[in-house]
């Protein structure tokens, strides 16, 4: 079946609009109708180039939608089931999945490349091949991806605002609850206030943080971060050492969680002194694959027992964690109407890219037409 899409043809230049072809369901796929696209940053590394995506690559991996048809063997979903994609697929059985480490699936070896299992290419089009973001492709009015990237959520959930709990709410949520552990009374440095450090912040006050400092150059995010759970705000690093001195008697955070939209080797610094004696300093932005932006003193490491961790996807298990999160939703501890700056038409695409890079969303939704 035909779908409009969302392609990158070359790092660097505009996002295309294009026409192209769905294959059939096989064994273990299902054809989805998405409904809403989120505009997550990581889209943008691969249209810059920075992550290597195998071009023609279909964007998007924030999405929310419902299922068309299903192929030879689907178990987890049905026609009319509506869905939140989760952008690392889950198998269930390997390593990971059966300790309980779902965000580093084997099978998402092949998100970047962005083909289904069996190198089976979800699309053509004029340039042959195309695969999809994440094995997603959210930014497309169809998508043909795999059931173990599908959550089935209620049927009373708006999915325009569910579409978030894709990639962002649990990336953010899950940096403060799972990788830096957060616990009561503790003091959390969240730097990046964009749909991934919103949420962060929204994960640390819910775990219980006494402190929650958010740190972001640009007067909108702070404001949002204080609106929804932090404390204190500042425009750098530098300016929130001072507080964070006095507010924890000089013991410095417990944790520093970092979500820029580029990791630098001074924003992983920054982290790394504000956070004392036994601190967590988690990763979670990117940057240039090739970009050495951790650069720190071992053996300050080593003598303040200071920890560095990467998080991906907030260490979350998408099929517990979706649902968990989307009730916490229902019940008003976790905002997701308000992480909703604007909203865009597939034709607007390179438009909401533009204002995410010029700052001026917490988060983006695309809305598809069929
Ligand atoms: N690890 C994962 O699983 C995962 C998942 C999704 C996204 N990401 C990555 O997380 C990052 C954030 O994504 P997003 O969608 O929230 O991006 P975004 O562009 O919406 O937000 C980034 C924010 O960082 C701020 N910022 C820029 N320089 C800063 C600095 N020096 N100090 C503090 N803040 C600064 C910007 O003003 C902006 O508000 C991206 O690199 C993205 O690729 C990682
Ligand atoms: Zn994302
Ligand atoms: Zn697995």
């Amino acid at each position: 079946m035909k779908t409009k899409a969302a392609v990158v043809y070359e790092f660097g230049k505009p996002i295309e609009i294009e026409e192209l072809e769905l294959d059939k369901p096989r064994e273990g796929e299902v054809l989805i109708r998405y409904l809403y696209g989120g505009l997550c940053h990581s889209d943008i590394h691969i249209a810059h180039g920075d992550l290597p995506g195998r071009l023609p690559m279909i964007l998007g991996h924030e999405g929310a939608g419902v299922i068309e048809e299903v192929g030879p063997g689907v178990t987890r979903v049905k026609p009319g089931d509506r869905v939140v994609c989760s952008f690392i697929p889950n198998c269930g059985v390997c390593r990971y999945c059966a300790t309980g480490r779902q965000s580093i699936c084997d099978m998402g070896a092949t998100i970047l490349e962005g083909y289904l299992p069996g190198e089976h290419w979800p699309a053509t089009g004029p340039k042959g091949n195309y695969g999809a973001m994440c094995m997603l492709g959210t930014f497309s009015q169809y998508g043909l991806i795999h059931q173990n990237s599908c959550v089935k959520v209620d049927d009373d959930l708006p999915l325009d605002k569910a579409v978030l709990v894709g990639c962002g709410v649990p990336t953010g949520w899950g940096a403060a609850v799972n990788t830096a552990g957060v616990k009561a009374g503790d003091t959390v440095v969240v730097a990046g206030i964009g749909g991934i450090g919103i949420n962060a912040v929204q994960g640390a006050a819910l775990a219980g943080a006494k402190n929650v400092i958010a740190i972001d150059p640009l007067p909108n995010k702070r404001e949002k971060a204080m609106e929804l759970g932090a404390t204190h705000a500042f425009a750098t690093n530098e300016e929130a050492m001072q507080t964070i001195t006095d507010l924890t008697r000089g013991q410095m955070a417990d944790s520093a969680i970092l979500t820029p939209g580029l990791m630098t080797a001074e924003i992983v610094q920054g982290g790394f002194d504000s956070v004392g004696k036994g601190g967590i300093v988690v990763l979670t932005g990117l940057n240039k694959m090739e970009e050495m932006s951790v650069n720190l003193s071992g053996s300050i490491m080593t003598l303040w027992r200071k920890e560095v961790r990467g998080s991906l996807f907030g260490d979350c298990n998408p099929t517990v964690d979706i649902p968990r999160i989307l009730g916490l939703y229902q019940s008003g501890d976790i905002k997701l109407d308000e992480l909703v700056t604007k909203t865009y038409t597939l034709d607007q695409i390179n438009e909401g890219y533009d204002d995410l890079l010029n700052g001026k969303n917490i988060r983006g939704v695309l809305v598809h037409e069929h």
